[in-house]
């Protein structure tokens, strides 16, 4: 009796009613949360697109793409090769600025590698997680252009990300990826557009052509 007693003082019939609102704020906020996280990780702000990267050195893609036309397999030597595109050596920079503005005081650095025997080291703009395959070589020889997933870095003062790099995006193009087919010897052309009204047929005669297929299966990303 002594015991009832002192239990319905500790929790008053009212406790009811609140604890079941206190669970439901919370299982409200905890939903919200979670909503306002996913749609957080997924924006813009999160993933880093749009955000242009400061390097150490200077590099300008506008003056060497752009004006002076110069491929970018010059430089990304191994894009069509294996998993990864690559950057350029010092031997590279130094091939050209050996002779032109080989006294600029922005090419410093540059001199200064090339002397010393210390790599350049590049801020990375696109990094994908360790849990994601990637491979460039594969894209590349099927007839995916530099510009589907790095936009026009002919335009670019500092190169930034275009895309979102998210899973739904990868598979968006590996359910269906006719229309971003193009023909390889114009892989790395910034302006190139399927000739002729019928750019799907364009894009369906270039997968024939490559034997391209549709990839989804969760193993093709994640090995
Ligand atoms: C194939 C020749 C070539 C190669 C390779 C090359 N450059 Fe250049 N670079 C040029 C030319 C030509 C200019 C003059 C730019 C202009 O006004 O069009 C230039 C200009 C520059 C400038 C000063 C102009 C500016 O505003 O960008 C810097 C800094 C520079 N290059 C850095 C580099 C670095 C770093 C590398 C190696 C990663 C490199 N370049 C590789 C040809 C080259
Ligand atoms: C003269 C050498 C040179 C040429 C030509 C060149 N690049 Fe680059 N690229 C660099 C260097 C150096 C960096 C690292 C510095 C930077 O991010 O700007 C770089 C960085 C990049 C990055 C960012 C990589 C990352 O960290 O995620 C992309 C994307 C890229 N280049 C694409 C291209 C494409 C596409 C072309 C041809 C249209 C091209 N580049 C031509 C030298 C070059
Ligand atoms: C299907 C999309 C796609 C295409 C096509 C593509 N890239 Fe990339 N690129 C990526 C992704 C994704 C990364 C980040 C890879 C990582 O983090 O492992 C990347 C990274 C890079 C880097 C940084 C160094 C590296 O290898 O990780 C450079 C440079 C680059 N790309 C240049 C190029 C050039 C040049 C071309 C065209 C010849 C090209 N890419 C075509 C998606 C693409
Ligand atoms: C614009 C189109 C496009 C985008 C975007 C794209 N891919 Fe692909 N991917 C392809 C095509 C085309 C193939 C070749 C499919 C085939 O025929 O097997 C391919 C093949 C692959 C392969 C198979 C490599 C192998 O060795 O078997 C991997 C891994 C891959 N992509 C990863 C990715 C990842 C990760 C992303 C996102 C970061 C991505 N791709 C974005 C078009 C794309
Ligand atoms: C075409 C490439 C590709 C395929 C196919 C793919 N994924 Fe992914 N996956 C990615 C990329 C890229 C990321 C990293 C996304 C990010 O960082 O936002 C990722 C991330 C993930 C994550 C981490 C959580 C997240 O949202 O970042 C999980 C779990 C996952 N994938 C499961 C799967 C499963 C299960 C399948 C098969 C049904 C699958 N993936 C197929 C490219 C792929």
């Amino acid at each position: 009796m002594a015991d009832k007693l002192a239990t319905a003082a500790l929790f008053p019939p009212w406790t009811n009613t609140a604890i079941r609102v206190v669970l439901l704020c919370l299982g409200l906020g905890v939903a919200g949360t979670l909503t306002s996280f996913m749609v957080y990780v997924r924006s813009p702000f999160f993933t880093g697109q749009h955000e242009p990267v400061v390097q150490p050195f200077e590099f300008d893609h506008r003056h060497h793409v752009g004006d002076d036309g110069i491929d970018c397999r010059y430089c990304h030597s191994t894009v069509d090769k294996s998993p990864s595109a690559g950057y350029p050596s010092t031997e590279v920079c130094t091939n050209c600025h050996g002779q032109v503005w080989n006294q600029s005081p922005m090419l410093e650095p540059v001199r200064q590698s090339y002397f010393t025997d210390r790599a350049l080291v590049w801020r990375r703009v696109h990094d994908l997680p360790d849990h994601v395959y990637f491979n460039h070589s594969i894209h590349v020889n099927k007839g995916v252009g530099c510009v589907t997933c790095h936009g026009r870095v002919d335009q670019m003062a500092e190169i930034m990300r275009e895309v979102p790099l998210t899973m739904g995006w990868c598979l968006d193009c590996h359910r269906n990826p006719e229309p971003n087919l193009r023909p390889r010897d114009q892989i790395t052309s910034m302006t190139w557009k399927a000739p002729g009204d019928d750019a799907l047929a364009v894009g369906r005669a270039i997968a024939r052509n490559n034997g391209v297929h549709t990839r989804v299966s969760c193993t093709t990303c994640h090995r």
